[in-house]
């Protein structure tokens, strides 16, 4: 049996809703034939999106959403993307599959995409191979209100009032395919080019540096140091990735009891990840001004056979839900300083909550998750300890329960709980501080590892309520069947 001690009463930090936010690239299907079909598809949909998949975006309550990168942001020209879709530029998408983009998806498409779903956007800029000009200019053309060349553009192009754009990401993986930059030189760069990014009227800008690659603590340290001051949040990317080697990352449906293990705890590295940035993160912001943004995470695995190895396109399974609900335990754990988390990415692409195929669209055991842990949305995480046995295969030790916990604002808890066993149900026991459950309810999510959705069964898994909540004495007791994820309501 697997312990949690939890204590409503000791009350830690706000639970950022942007923690479920979620990414989008001009890459594969994520994009076109993913979101964006055009307003003279068959297929339903409003302004050119697809209203099935607003519909599901709804109904997670999803946050924030990045664009348009990615490694595409440091290639990507605005001005290219604006205007009668017939006019605009073609170009290669050199960073993925060498397709032709023809920027019929672009900034006032982006943003009706935001408004329909109602969530925020997150803009990242092109630092690589762009120019200061350029990136100052997108922020007035979408912020400005008043007489300016750009507000005067955007008008024309049909759009009267400037939006309100928070999110701005200043370069992508600049130590990496945005421009292979040493940190002092990013740095910077990130000074230079935040420099000119303007608030106008009661517009403000919440500035995102591009921060290291899994481990690199250098940069981390590096970046805060020079140029900490000026920013309001640093990026962290980390993938879980099963195989040693890019060519052989693993298939995403057919792993073993290994492959399964590997993952699992490859994923939970993102602990120690976030724990040794944070902490050169304290040293040089003790006041935790700068927010930590997890702003790429997810597994990677093999494309699948017969796609396009540029579109990264992966099917999903419940050891991908058992990655997405240990992971948003940890981040919630830590958003005293992560602010914001985007998993990569929202539409047929790596570690998907939504997958499509012409007409058919389907949520994956991944969306189920992000479902199951709504009610965290800007929630007050509250103390909870686990004691639970470490589980698995050889080296790969993982511990069983993954746990988080938190107090709404009607008082309500919810705890969330995920069984990392691929094949040991777990009884766990629930005691509380201070507090007297008096009813429990819960959904869950199960399955064997390798269970998924696909067009012909699309609620192969789904959730269901939960069964057999007992409430003893005081305790709470629960049965996790292997290879599970579940919310309990405490009240
Ligand atoms: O998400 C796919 C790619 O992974 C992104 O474009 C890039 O930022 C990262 O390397």
């Amino acid at each position: 049996m697997s312990r949690i001690t939890i204590n409503p009463g000791e009350r830690k930090s706000t639970i950022s809703r942007n923690l479920y936010g979620n990414f989008s690239e001009h890459l594969g299907r994520c994009i076109y034939n993913g979101v964006f079909v055009g307003k003279d598809s068959p297929i339903p949909n409003v302004n050119g999106i697809r209203t099935d998949i607003v519909e599901a975006l709804k109904n997670i309550q999803l946050p924030v959403l990045r664009w348009p990168g990615g490694c595409f942001a440091d290639e990507y020209h605005w001005k290219d993307g604006i205007g009668p879709q017939e006019n605009r530029k073609r170009m290669v998408n050199t960073n993925w599959g060498g397709v032709v983009e023809d920027n019929s998806f672009g900034t006032h498409e982006f943003l009706e995409l935001c408004r329909q779903v109602g969530c925020e956007p997150y803009i990242n800029g092109n630092l690589g191979s762009g120019t200061v000009q350029e990136m100052s200019e997108w922020v007035e053309y979408m912020t400005f209100d008043g007489v300016s060349p750009m507000a005067e553009l955007r008008v024309k192009n049909g759009q009267e009032k400037p939006w309100k754009i928070r999110y701005f990401g200043i370069g992508n993986e600049n130590w990496g395919c945005g421009g292979h930059m040493r940190p002092e030189y990013y740095a910077d760069e990130f000074r230079r080019y935040g420099t000119y990014l303007h608030n106008y009227g009661d517009n403000k800008l919440y500035k995102i540096a591009c921060g290291p690659n899994v481990d690199d603590y250098n940069w981390t340290d590096t970046v805060m140091q020079l140029a900490g001051r000026y920013m309001d949040a640093i990026t962290l990317h980390y993938y879980t990735i099963p195989g040693s080697t890019w060519e052989h990352k693993g298939s995403a449906l057919n792993f073993s009891r290994e492959e399964y293990y590997v993952t699992l705890r490859k994923a939970l590295r993102m602990q120690e990840l976030l724990d040794r940035h944070i902490q050169i993160m304290d040293r040089r912001d003790p006041e935790k001004r700068v927010g930590l943004i997890v702003d790429e995470w997810g597994t990677w695995y093999d494309v699948e056979p017969g796609t396009n190895p540029g579109f990264l396109y992966q099917q999903n399974t419940m050891r991908d839900a058992m990655v997405a609900a240990a992971t948003l335990n940890i981040f919630n754990e830590h958003s005293d300083r992560v602010v914001m988390a985007n998993i990569a990415q929202m539409v047929n692409v790596l570690q998907a909550i939504i997958l499509t195929e012409g007409e058919k669209m389907i949520k994956t055991p991944t969306y189920h998750v992000f479902d199951l842990y709504k009610h965290h949305h800007d929630a007050t995480l509250v103390y909870s300890y686990t004691e639970t046995q470490q589980i698995g295969l050889g080296d790969d030790q993982i511990p069983q329960i993954s746990t988080s916990v938190s107090v709404d604002e009607n008082g309500v808890l919810h705890a969330t709980l995920a069984n990392l066993s691929d094949e040991k149900a777990e009884e766990v026991e629930l005691t509380f501080v201070n507090f007297v459950p008096t009813e429990a309810s819960g959904r869950i999510l199960s399955g064997n590892s390798g269970d998924h959705n696909d067009f012909e069964h699309p609620d192969a898994v789904t959730i269901q309520d939960m069964k057999g909540i007992r409430v003893e004495d005081g305790k709470l007791f629960v049965t996790m069947p292997a290879c599970s994820a579940a919310e309990l309501t405490i009240q």
